[in-house]
């Protein structure tokens, strides 16, 4: 079996989709994967209940409960590979990892950007997209590296940013692109592992 670990920071949106179409697609017979574990770093994430409901294990690794970034890693390492993952897959996951955490999941860890990559790396992409007066805004799906936000480019779904839009409108319609191509290009990397 082909375990998927999600690690999530919050609402767990990219999560529920991904879950979902793991349901809808029979991931588990078709691909022979499924969802082992969800991971967050907030206790208070909603995503851990969403997940809890979908009978899928969850697990806290809580940052502030860790003296550095090397600690707190090291910690969700462990909590990862208890679950022997084939795949990670960040999903709103909102902590930067370090180089030897990458490392050890190389080419096998993928995180969504909400931005055309290599456009607007880093936070607030939708305001950004806004104010450089981009006519397309969109959202990534590529395999984590060590350089943020950068890596392989896996997947990509652009949306037009419409007079008016503020980073709120634009974030909604960018998002529910993100529902569509993240279960995908998850699927597709399944598919060849
Ligand atoms: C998404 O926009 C994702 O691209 C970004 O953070 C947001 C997470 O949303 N990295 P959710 O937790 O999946 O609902």
């Amino acid at each position: 079996m082909k375990n998927i670990v999600i690690l999530i920071s919050g609402t767990g949106s990219n999560m529920a989709a991904i879950l979902h179409a793991a349901e809808r697609e029979r991931w588990q017979t078709r691909l022979g994967a499924r969802v082992a574990a969800v991971i967050s770093n907030r206790p208070d994430a909603k995503g851990l209940l969403t997940a809890a409901e979908a009978g899928v294990a969850t697990a806290v690794v809580d940052h502030k409960a860790y003296s550095g970034r090397a600690e707190f890693d090291a910690a969700l390492r462990e909590a990862i590979d208890v679950h022997e993952p084939t795949l990670v897959v960040l999903a709103g996951f909102m902590r930067i990892l370090t180089p030897e955490f990458v490392a050890h999941y190389a080419g096998r860890i993928v995180n969504i950007h909400p931005s055309l990559l290599p456009a607007f790396p880093g936070l607030h992409t939708h305001q950004r997209a806004i104010d450089a007066g981009c006519k397309l805004a969109g959202v990534t799906v590529h395999l984590v590296t060590a350089e943020l936000d950068h890596g392989p480019i896996l997947a990509q779904a652009a949306v037009p940013v419409l007079p008016g839009d503020t980073a709120d409108t634009l974030a909604a319609r960018v998002l529910s692109q993100e529902h569509l191509i993240y279960p995908r290009a998850v699927a597709e990397w399944l598919q060849t592992a």
